[in-house]
């Protein structure tokens, strides 16, 4: 490519959001787990532009904070007056000769394909815009062309007479310029129309009366230039969005019982022969290697779950590692710091929490595992707790390799069973037990002899 002048990207984000009926800026709104406005910074970012400035306004603070800022220009627009108004904000910080993409906070899946593909019209043309041919362009700013399709003007819908109306092109309001002609074109933009405000589109008039070349680029695919007005907009991105995810990994050959009933809310990687089960959700990062199958209902965070492991209904897991050929579930729960080894078991009704669980050791049954260092082949009956928590501290519990630990047990942390140790099941144990030791501290039963139930009198 020859001599492409530096790329500045603004994204306005200034706009109220009346429509989401909340308290939160519309550009707050999470789609996959990822703010909207996160969404278009993400992409902008992948063009590698010079700067990345934000025109915000209504929840300023709020949109501010919620993103991490390192190499934004952040941009107050005091009163709302219109998206010309808004992108006349950024002109001071703008280069002189730079070329200028206008994206927005509210159009969260524009592709970076599509405006890599408006960097590369953009030679020869001055004011390059996104267009979409749409079925029902309600809404949006309609392209008008002459009788060689030259382009003319945008008419907001707000203004279009029925002929206007009837047109299917309509205006991403995405567009590329170079910023010295924005900055004269906006000079002359006024505010005589239906709405009373600045309209961005009213450049294209102005280029074209100046005989400036305006071409447009038409975007395939309606969802990329789709805008989030209401919640119904969102839930319907939201929708596109996970069966985009859901056809690539089967794509890649993982098998989902449902492509609609799946929700990734992060990144998530898979190894072959990967089943996934109904209404599974994933979170931040995870990764799930060759054969590993996760039942239904199963919520997953920031885990790494290894080769041919096997995750049960409604199983819980966050920030969680997990060795290969392990089972776990149904209806357990792993929280962050629990570390499985090798073909360990954790069954129904499990809690574990920032717990080490040793190859091939069970805990099958209605316990608590918390702080805890456990060794190999372990055995933890029913019911079994480890008490960590004295009130103020946490204290860690060992176990060593091949213990054998009875039902209904409480271990008071801090303690340390040592290796092949025999707990008797309901013991309450608070001190340090040797290897090899059977352990039973157990009142011992009575027994009354020729005893009387009660009667009803
Ligand atoms: C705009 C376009 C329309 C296009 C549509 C695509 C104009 C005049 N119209 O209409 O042709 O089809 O987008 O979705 O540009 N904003 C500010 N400050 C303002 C006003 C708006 O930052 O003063 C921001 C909003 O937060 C939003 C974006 O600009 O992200 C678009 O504004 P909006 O009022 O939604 O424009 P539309 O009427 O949808
Ligand atoms: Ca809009």
């Amino acid at each position: 490519m020859k001599n492409e002048p530096q790329l500045e990207i603004v994204i306005l984000a200034a706009g109220k959001g009346t429509r989401m009926q909340s308290g939160i800026p519309k550009v707050l709104h999470p789609l996959a787990g990822k703010s909207l406005i996160q969404h278009v910074i993400d992409t902008a970012r992948l063009l590698n532009p010079q700067n990345i400035h934000i025109v915000i306004g209504h929840g300023a603070e709020q949109v501010q904070s919620a993103i991490d800022n390192e190499d934004l220009n952040w941009v107050e627009q005091q009163q709302q007056l219109g998206t010309a108004h808004a992108v006349k904000q950024v002109i001071p910080y703008l280069h002189k000769d730079s070329d200028v993409l206008i994206l927005y906070g509210d159009v969260p899946l524009i592709s970076t394909t599509t405006l890599q593909q408006m960097r590369e019209k953009k030679q020869g043309a001055e004011l390059l815009l996104l267009t979409c041919e749409m079925q029902q362009p309600d809404g949006y700013g309609r392209i008008v062309r002459d009788d060689n399709d030259k382009i003319q003007a945008i008419v907001e819908q707000k203004d279009a007479d029925k002929q206007i109306l009837g047109i299917r092109e309509v205006n991403s309001g995405i567009m590329l310029l170079g910023s010295s002609k924005l900055g004269e074109w906006l000079q002359q933009v006024d505010n005589h129309n239906s709405q009373n405000e600045y309209y961005l589109t009213d450049i294209v008039a102005l280029a074209v009366k100046e005989e400036a070349r305006v071409d447009a680029v038409i975007c395939k695919n309606q969802r990329e230039i789709e805008g989030v007005n209401n919640k119904k907009q969102l839930a319907e991105l939201e929708r596109y969005y996970q069966l985009q995810q859901a056809y690539y990994l089967m794509e890649k050959g993982v098998t989902l019982r449902d492509p609609a009933r799946l929700d990734i809310r992060g990144s998530l990687q898979t190894g072959r022969d990967v089943e996934i089960d109904i209404n599974v959700i994933f979170k931040g990062d995870c990764h799930l290697g060759d054969g590993v199958k996760i039942g239904a209902n199963c919520v997953i965070r920031n885990s790494v779950i290894g080769d041919h492991v096997i995750v049960y209904d409604n199983t819980l897991i966050e920030d969680s590692i997990i060795a290969q050929d392990c089972h776990i579930g149904p209806f357990s729960r792993l929280r962050p710091g629990s570390k499985l080894q090798k073909a360990a078991k954790i069954g129904n009704y499990v809690e574990i929490k920032n717990a080490t669980i040793g190859e091939g050791s069970k805990v099958n049954h209605l316990s608590y595992i918390g702080d805890t260092l456990m060794g190999h082949a372990v055995n933890i009956g029913a019911g079994t707790i480890t008490c960590n928590y004295d009130g103020a501290n946490k204290h860690q519990t060992i176990i060593g390799d091949a213990v054998f630990v009875g039902s209904n047990t409480a271990l008071v942390a801090p303690i340390h069973i040592a290796k092949e140790v025999t707990i008797a099941a309901g013991t309450t144990l608070s001190k340090n037990i040797e290897d090899k030791c059977l352990v039973v501290a157990r009142p011992k039963a009575r027994e009354i002899k020729n005893w009387k139930r009660p009667e009803k009198s």
